[in-house]
């Protein structure tokens, strides 16, 4: 399985700068044996396309998208117009959206399937937040986070799916959690999906972590069973820091 990097900006680098990171990071000697994305603010999708052209590293990515193509929906933007862009990847449900806009398993479960309806591959973020750590929770957490996730989803569509484990009280907090919990909560995730549509299924979704990866330790989550790659924030910003990120995961 080839291993998934995304770079998630968050609410940074409007269109005057998008196209500097794009350029920036292009400049960089870039791994071919990974796939590599960048998830970018919907306004910014237009600036960092202009940059691209039509180079496909890294592909286009972006970190929402609504449930419905067109309709009385103010402010939302559909999986179909991202696709104007060439949009490949888009984060659904990353914990900094539930936490701030309220989202909920089941909105995120219609997004993912929307998105994957329309031919883009939803990058589906689940995670326990610190009190569900403490209270020995993260089995159950995940289990319903992913179940609601999958519901409406195809197994077997060309357009495939994609989870990021992100663990809330790791997020930009500098605290990874260790490769081998990490591991662990792939493995639940993964038979979460077992369960559903089964083992073969189950084997070929990509399950990347995501929460204070950085070029350092990097290696150790690629180099982790299960783990099949990284969502990384705040070491995205910097494009040559993420280009080296993206070295470091894969020295050949
Ligand atoms: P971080 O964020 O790398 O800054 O911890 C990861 C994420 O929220 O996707």
């Amino acid at each position: 399985m080839r291993t998934l990097l995304i770079a998630n900006w968050k609410m940074h680098y409007g269109p005057m700068k998008a196209g500097g990171w794009i350029r920036a990071f292009r400049r960089e000697r870039l791994p071919k044996d990974l796939d590599i994305a960048v998830a970018v603010p919907h306004v910014s999708l237009a600036a960092s396309r202009a940059s691209l052209g039509r180079a496909s590293i890294p592909a286009l990515a972006a970190q929402d998208a609504f449930w419905a193509q067109d309709g009385a929906f103010t402010g939302e933007v559909s999986p179909s117009m991202l696709l104007e862009f060439g949009v490949q990847f888009c984060l659904v449900g990353h914990s900094e959206r539930r936490i701030y806009l309220g989202e909920t398993d089941e909105m995120v479960g219609k997004k993912a399937a929307t998105l994957q309806a329309a031919g883009i591959v939803p990058v589906i973020c689940v995670g326990e937040n610190e009190a569900q750590l403490k209270k020995g929770e993260v089995s159950k957490v995940l289990k319903a986070q992913v179940a609601a996730a999958i519901a409406s989803l195809k197994p077997d569509g060309k357009t495939p799916f994609v989870f990021a484990y992100e663990p809330v009280w790791s997020i930009g907090t500098g605290k990874p959690c260790p490769p081998q919990k990490a591991k662990e909560a792939h493995e639940i995730i993964r038979s979460a999906i077992q369960k559903k549509f089964g083992q073969s299924v189950a084997e070929h979704v990509r399950v990347i972590y995501g929460g204070s990866v950085d070029a350092h330790n990097i290696s150790e989550y690629v180099t982790t069973t299960g783990v099949n790659g990284a969502l990384v924030g705040g070491a995205s910003l910097d494009p040559r820091a993420f280009a080296l990120l993206c070295r470091t995961a894969n020295p050949a």
